[in-house]
């Protein structure tokens, strides 16, 4: 075969490609939220949550979301503290803080509006390839792929692509093929479609090829291949660490309870929890809490009965957190190693945002 002959079958592929699948999506396509009426903002914010996070989890939150910071301004204007309090149990909270932070940007340096270019969304807090690419494309219509995790999967079953597409050589053929497959006349579309493809027809387990309008265009399946691309890297298990978390109260002062606010940067920054940290080797629960709230806050406890044990896993580990009855036995809170710190009363934990596990203990304390 010539090249002039190839590269005729390659840009045929990629118009029935295009032809086929965009048909499939103004068909079958799903009626989200932000499918409606859209604008700049609401595409960032729901291509920020929709990260790492199901469309079914995502959903109340965005409307959530654009109900407490209708605009761009309002969520600029907004304290960190009530960003958090929204954003509270969708995780992945460095999310919430480089979308605050990036509003702060836009209303400095582009009048309150989103960039309109890819380059330049690049640029904020918060803009990866991912992102800066689905925002142009969908909201500014600019012709540059999103490639997710989905369009990884999607571009390793419809090209077989046989190396891994997380790193190295895959990972440069699926952005390339991706470049070249974005349709130049409705590249926001096309985002969305390849996604939605993902999301519905080219599942990660059990692909529903009978249904996919592009099967007979698909090498995965012309090999027999569907179900065993993309490759997937053999998983390590997951270290697991024991976590203690003391809800302490002043010997006088049954009402209220001592809560730290985490650093600003670094897992689950400028969240709120109940003070604490992990168990060193040869070291018993009590002494670990001892220990982590004489280096957070700089005062002596004592440890009394458990409350609650709480199991959750994070991306890289997980944990199992040991919360305690404590009582304060010397010294007043400092903010040695947390940002900030308050005793408030049950009642009042509820304007604070806190990780899903503290949320668990709270619930205990209800009980
Ligand atoms: N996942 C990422 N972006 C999406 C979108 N725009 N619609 C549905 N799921 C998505």
């Amino acid at each position: 075969m010539s090249d002039t002959e190839f590269s005729t079958d390659q840009t045929d592929k990629t118009e029935q490609l295009r032809a086929r699948l965009l048909d499939w999506f103004y068909r079958d396509r799903r009626n989200l939220p932000w499918r409606g009426e859209i604008s700049p903002y609401r595409v960032w914010i729901s291509e920020v949550m929709l990260q790492q996070t199901q469309v079914v989890t995502v959903i109340p939150y965005y409307e959530r979301f654009l109900e407490a910071f209708p605009t761009l301004t309002d969520l600029a204007l907004a304290s960190l503290d009530d960003v958090l309090k929204v954003w509270e149990g969708l995780g992945y909270y460095a999310r919430a803080r480089n979308l605050h932070n990036a509003a702060r940007k836009m209303v400095e340096k582009w009048d309150g509006d989103l960039p309109d270019n890819y380059v330049d969304l690049l640029s904020l807090p918060g803009f990866g390839h991912y992102t800066a690419g689905a925002v142009a494309s969908i909201a500014f219509g600019e012709v540059v792929p999103a490639v997710d995790g989905n369009v990884k999967r999607v571009i390793a079953r419809l090209f077989a692509i046989e190396s891994s597409v997380k790193q190295g050589e895959g990972a440069v053929q699926v952005q390339n093929i991706a470049t070249e497959l974005v349709d130049p006349q409705q590249p926001g579309d096309w985002t969305e479609t390849l996604i939605e493809f993902g999301a519905l027809i080219c599942l990660p387990r059990s692909p529903r090829c009978p249904d996919c309008p592009v099967q007979d265009l698909c090498q995965a399946r012309q090999r027999g291949l569907e179900n065993t691309l993309p490759v997937r890297a053999s998983k390590k298990p997951l270290p697991h660490y024991d976590v203690t978390a003391a809800v302490i109260r002043r010997p006088d002062d049954d009402e209220r309870l001592l809560i730290a606010q985490r650093p600003p940067d670094g897992m689950l920054g400028g969240l709120w929890e109940f003070p604490g940290g992990k168990r060193q080797l040869d070291e018993s629960l009590p002494e670990c809490l001892r220990r982590e709230i004489r280096e957070e806050l700089g005062v002596e406890i004592e440890v009394g009965e458990p409350l609650v044990t709480v199991k959750h896993s994070y991306t890289h580990f997980k944990i199992t957190l040991y919360a305690y009855h404590c009582r304060l036995v010397s010294g007043d809170p400092q903010a040695l190693q947390v940002a900030d710190w308050r005793w408030v009363t049950l009642a009042e934990l509820d304007t604070y945002a806190f990780p899903r596990t503290d949320e668990k203990i709270i619930k205990a304390l209800h009980q």
